[in-house]
């Protein structure tokens, strides 16, 4: 059986559910990749991630996820936060009967990706420019559940927590530096949500904080004139070609990819060499 039918048992019975289509099961696959055994522990996890999505379209205000309208645009904020809920609140009754360590360490990185969420929000009251806060904030909010994805089913299957938490916590970090790529980079049909929300939302993204560090004066004030704007295509052009024209998003690829090579080293003495392709295909996707 496929974690993601697990899934469905859990949530059919919810009209709206039925509505959200598949994702690509990023934290399901690392876990049954790890611990094949583990799959329900791989629905657990993917249940998490969802209801974080329900709840981060409704704080993003975003209207499309995984290639059809959101729940919060579809049904309205309400429905999209108690269904998130309700998501959870299966989650970790599922959880229970896990060991519980295996609970504590996944049940901490929601507590983790909470705070993200909300630093991710506080971060976006005005122009960050401090890069430190930004890759604390996505630690938090991305890298945790990853990290202890890779955790959980590592001590599942009896192998070192630490070696496969740090190969989980630098793809994680990598994850979430190419989705802030990719809303730059990729449409809205390629992605299946919607792009260049970030800047919109006031998100000061790792390549927004180089681009800025890398303008001169004059345009520094153009870009702070388009924060948190509705932008016209030719101003997302004109951002698209400064980043490009600076080098911005193959310093922040490079920066991935680096982390991804980390992630690598931490397990290469298990020698599985799909966890080696997952951690690649994380820098080289294009959605
Ligand atoms: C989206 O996660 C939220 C981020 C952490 C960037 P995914 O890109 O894993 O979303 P799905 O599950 O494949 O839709
Ligand atoms: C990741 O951030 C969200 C969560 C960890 C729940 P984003 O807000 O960038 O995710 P997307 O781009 O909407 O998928
Ligand atoms: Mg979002
Ligand atoms: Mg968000
Ligand atoms: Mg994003």
């Amino acid at each position: 059986m496929h974690f993601y039918e697990v899934l469905d048992d859990m949530f059919n019975e919810f009209e709206e559910y039925k509505d959200i289509k598949k994702g690509k099961g990023v934290r399901g696959t690392l876990i049954t990749t790890i611990s094949p055994k583990s799959i329900k522990l791989a629905a657990v996890v993917e249940a998490i991630h969802l209801a974080s999505l329900l709840h981060d379209d409704v704080i993003d205000e975003a209207t499309l996820r995984r290639g059809v309208l959101s729940i919060n645009a579809k049904y309205g904020d309400f429905t999209a936060v108690m269904l998130g809920d309700i998501i959870y609140s299966r989650a970790f009754y599922e959880l229970t009967s896990f060991n519980e360590k295996v609970a504590k360490i996944i049940s901490n990185a929601v507590y983790l990706l909470s705070q993200g969420e909300l630093e991710d929000v506080k971060l976006s009251k005005e122009m960050n420019l401090d890069k430190e806060k930004y890759l604390q904030m996505i630690y938090k909010k991305t890298a945790s559940l990853i990290e202890a994805s890779c955790k959980a089913a590592a001590l599942e299957e009896g192998y070192d927590e630490d070696d496969f938490g740090l190969y989980g916590k630098n793809i994680g970090i990598a994850f979430q530096i190419i989705d802030d790529l990719l809303d730059i980079t990729q449409d809205e049909k390629t992605l299946g949500k919607p792009s260049m929300l970030d800047f919109k939302e006031g998100k000061m993204t790792l390549p927004y904080i180089y681009l800025y560090e890398a303008l001169d004066e004059a345009d520094r004030e153009k870009l702070k004139s388009l924060y948190k704007k509705d932008l016209s295509e030719t101003e997302k052009e004109w951002i698209k070609n400064k980043m490009n024209e600076l080098g911005i998003i193959s310093k922040c690829y490079n920066e991935a990819k680096e982390l991804v090579e980390e992630a690598k080293k931490a397990i290469t003495e298990y020698n599985i060499p799909k966890l080696e392709i997952i951690a690649e295909k994380i820098v080289d996707r294009k959605f």
